[in-house]
């Protein structure tokens, strides 16, 4: 059996286990504390221990453990081991887990204001994607549209730019991906923009799209490039094709019930670790990055491609117009990323990233 199938069968049969052991706890101890009075906070992601939004974890667990151990001792549960990240978010919105990272894509269905950061070529470049998500004026009204649901997103993380990659048809213009089914994120807008672009959407979760691409039941995916090392797709595909069509941020969530309950200093100290987060993380993919595609073309064989992006820009450019007259909440938002995009802020160096 390969090492992949192999490490899909033991985080299976590990969520086999500690799903249900969790909620039991949560049942039992309803969150509270242990015999010593420590509170246990759960985190749960579906990246490798490699990836840099699980050393950004691991900063703020010291973090955490530094300045208030005596009563919270974070725990960090990677690769999907509590589920899938939809998974994941339910068990936060109930409680039974404290934290997750979730895809702002698949968020859009627990708030319809989330749609706005999955629309593809929203921002102009990495300078202003980052300059954006960094204003709280333009990311607390959506952060803060699922406390209904019973969730905050409390800090956001890097997750580069989304790209084409195929196991054996190069992608230069959308005509290629005509008749090709690709696994896209389980969201509205992501299905419809590759209705747009031609290619037949397939929506699933991340977890099981390495099986699928060795199966065949896709012809490729779309993700940054630490899809190709982290999750081995590089392994089966051998285009990766640098159309940028979006550039979508995880997001840290917490259980509204848990963050309420902190006090006004413990509440401080949070929100300095989530800053901490954000820091490390950010740092952390640069490198990531830099490390996955150096391994793609060494180790596993996969060709870079540097399209002309306006043909792909062009034909999914009608889904801004439908999105914001279906949501016209997020209309004063949209603006505000626009006016980022006029300053001129430096773009995406395609061959730097
Ligand atoms: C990226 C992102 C994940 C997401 C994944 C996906 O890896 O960081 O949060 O789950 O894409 O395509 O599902």
């Amino acid at each position: 059996m390969k090492t992949r199938e192999k490490q899909d069968d033991t985080r299976r049969s590990n969520r086999v286990v500690l799903v249900p052991m969790l909620l039991l706890c949560t049942l039992l101890f309803s969150g509270c504390a242990n015999a010593q009075e420590q509170r246990i906070v759960r985190i749960g992601h579906n990246q490798s221990t490699n990836h840099p939004s699980h050393i950004g974890l691991v900063a703020f667990q010291e973090y955490i453990h530094d300045r208030l151990g005596d009563h919270y001792v974070v725990e960090v549960y990677p690769s999907e081991l509590l589920g899938s990240q939809t998974d994941m978010v339910q068990l936060t919105q109930t409680g039974a887990i404290d934290f997750c990272i979730a895809s702002n894509s698949i968020l859009e269905t627990f708030s319809k204001n989330y749609s706005i950061f999955n629309l593809p070529y929203l921002f102009s470049g990495q300078e202003v994607y980052h300059a954006a998500m960094d204003d709280p004026e333009i990311t607390a009204p959506i952060f803060e549209s699922t406390a209904d649901a019973g969730f905050t997103a409390v800090t956001w993380l890097d997750a580069g730019t989304r790209n084409f990659y195929t196991i054996n048809r190069p992608i230069y213009h959308p005509s290629d991906l005509k008749g090709l089914k690709i696994r896209v994120q389980q969201s509205p807008t992501n299905i419809e923009m590759m209705r747009l672009l031609g290619g037949s959407a397939t929506p699933m979760g991340f977890g099981e799209v390495y099986t699928s691409l060795q199966s065949g039941i896709i012809d490729g995916a779309e993700n940054n490039e630490l899809a190709l090392r982290d999750n081995g797709h590089g392994d089966i595909c051998k285009y990766y094709s640098y159309d940028m069509h979006q550039m979508i941020p995880d997001l840290l969530i917490g259980n509204n019930a848990f963050l309420n309950q902190l006090s006004a200093e413990e509440r401080k100290i949070f929100e300095d670790g989530f800053s901490l987060l954000n820091q490390v993380q950010r740092e952390a993919w640069t490198k990531g990055v830099e490390d996955s595609v150096n391994n793609a073309i060494q180790n596993q064989g996969v060709e870079f491609i540097y399209p002309d992006t306006e043909p792909f820009r062009m034909a999914v450019l009608p889904l801004h117009a439908s999105v914001l007259s279906k949501i016209p909440e997020i209309q004063a938002i949209y603006d505000r990323i626009q006016e980022y995009n006029l300053q001129e802020l430096p773009g995406v160096d395609m061959e730097g990233i």
